[in-house]
């Protein structure tokens, strides 16, 4: 039997990552008022949700999740939405393909504002201020006034979600995401790329189906499913006051719902079974996921189970592994030995980019794409090792062609990072880099799929 529960039973707890607000009457009152605005996304939404994850945990889906690191108000335009959903669009098509599988698309978008930060000051020179926390926190700039935390931020916060979700349900219900283009952008992609005679096979195959499907009579015009989609939002549930105010009763089942969001996540410096971020996140019925960093242990992370996941229900919790791409033969195991071992259903999904970031000698924070490459590799490894699905990634992506990561095709070196270096946070893969990455991990499902009937055909023996 759980604990008794309520949207900010959370405050009773101890809690790690929160901004001092010197403005505590102010935060207040947004919180109030915050509390009374419509909901940004719907309960059956999320269920939904739930439902498609829980295809994942069962081997029958592949979820692809990603987007900014952090969102800004500075980089809040429609083009960058468009850009983002464009790519996110193509990967999973191609993911879709060479997996012969579903892929539940799930955005790191619309709330994905509030950053946890490794020290709680930042020194330049002989100034001390606040660390940036975050769009919905403070500012970016590194003077006092822009550090100091302000309430009204969270509004704006609310409503650019609210204005990018509203993009996001026309894009995906109103044409945009119709199969013959999206293939096209790909082709164009596959043409121009230094490396796109690699990606020139799936690409072909996908077009003769296509043409197989065209002339059967299925097609964009014919068939809904080929000309909308469904796409998702999620965040990290950090910043507790914002989330307690978007909680709201769902009237059709009576269960309390992050309406802020249709999955919300718990950061690796969140996780703490007996702290406020987890108490928030038990309490909704939202798809929850939990980011396992290194210093997870297979016990730990099973009291994390018990208490986000009670009654074993398959869709509610993603576990995000974030090892880093030398960490995760030695990390990975134990912890799926020790789901499978207790029956528990989960989705395993992969972020390849919060273990793999170093200083670049420019003193820019970059990401070498074969490191990414490389923990993708090893995550669908251990996966095929312990015969447990590899359900899914975890990226941070954007649309547009910054150069924040090194290498790919077009081999970005460290002397280029200068030129369009514009993320809030950590670096992300940029349009190309991010579609490089869905034709290796097509290749990773195609070879699991073809290896898949042998190893049924021998368990039938
Ligand atoms: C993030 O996803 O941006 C993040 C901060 O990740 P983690 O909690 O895994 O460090
Ligand atoms: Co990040």
């Amino acid at each position: 039997m759980s604990k008794p529960w309520k949207p900010d039973s959370w405050r009773a707890k101890p809690i790690a990552q929160v901004p001092t607000y010197t403005d505590t009457e102010g935060l207040s009152a947004v919180e109030e008022r915050l509390s009374s605005y419509p909901p940004l996304v719907f309960a059956g939404e999320a269920r939904k949700l739930k439902q498609g994850l829980g295809r994942v945990a069962s081997g029958e889906a592949f979820l692809l999740q990603g987007g900014d690191c952090a969102e800004s108000f500075a980089e809040h335009h429609p083009d960058n939405i468009r850009d983002l959903f464009r790519v996110f669009l193509q990967m999973a098509v191609i993911m879709t393909f060479a997996g012969g599988m579903p892929v539940v698309k799930v955005g790191r978008i619309a709330g994905q504002f509030a950053k946890p930060r490794s020290a709680p000051m930042e020194r330049s020179g002989d100034v001390e201020l606040p660390s940036y926390r975050g769009d919905i926190i403070n500012g970016i700039d590194f003077d006092e006034a822009s550090r100091n935390p302000d309430p009204a931020r969270i509004e704006m916060a609310y409503r650019q979600s609210a204005a990018t979700l509203n993009l996001l349900r026309a894009f995906a219900q109103g044409g945009y995401a119709n199969l013959d283009h999206v293939h096209q952008w790909t082709l164009g992609f596959v043409s121009e790329s230094p490396q796109g005679h690699r990606y020139q096979e799936i690409a072909d195959r996908i077009s003769e189906a296509m043409d197989f499907m065209r002339a059967c009579g299925i097609d964009a015009d014919s068939v809904a499913a080929l000309r909308t989609t469904d796409f998702f939002t999620s965040h990290e549930a950090l910043l507790l006051g914002y989330e307690q105010a978007m909680t709201r009763v769902d009237s059709t089942s009576g269960n309390w719902y992050a309406t802020s969001g249709h999955m919300v996540w718990i950061g690796d410096r969140t996780r703490q079974p007996d702290h406020a971020h987890v108490e928030y996140c038990r309490g909704v019925e939202n798809p929850i996921g939990l980011k396992c960093g290194p210093s997870l242990e297979p016990d730990g992370l099973l009291e994390l189970i018990d208490l986000l996941n009670p009654d074993n229900e398959a869709g509610r919790l993603t576990l995000i592994c974030r090892f880093g791409a030398d960490k995760v033969e030695e990390r990975l195991p134990a912890l799926v030995r020790a789901v499978e071992r207790e029956g528990r259903s989960v989705v395993w999904s992969c972020d390849p980019m919060h273990g793999n970031t170093i200083k670049a000698a420019n003193g820019y924070k970059t990401r070498p794409f074969d490191l990414i490459l490389r923990e993708v590799e090893n995550f669908f490894a251990v996966h095929r090792g312990e015969g447990s699905h590899p359900g899914g990634i975890h990226i941070e992506m954007t649309g547009k062609n910054v150069t924040e990561c090194t290498g790919g095709a077009r081999a970005i070196t460290e002397a280029d990072l200068k030129d369009r270096y514009h993320t809030h946070c950590d670096p992300r893969l940029n349009a190309d880099q991010s579609l490089e990455l869905a034709f290796l991990i097509a290749e990773l499902l195609k070879r699991d799929r073809r290896e898949q009937p042998r190893q049924s055909a021998v368990a039938g023996l």
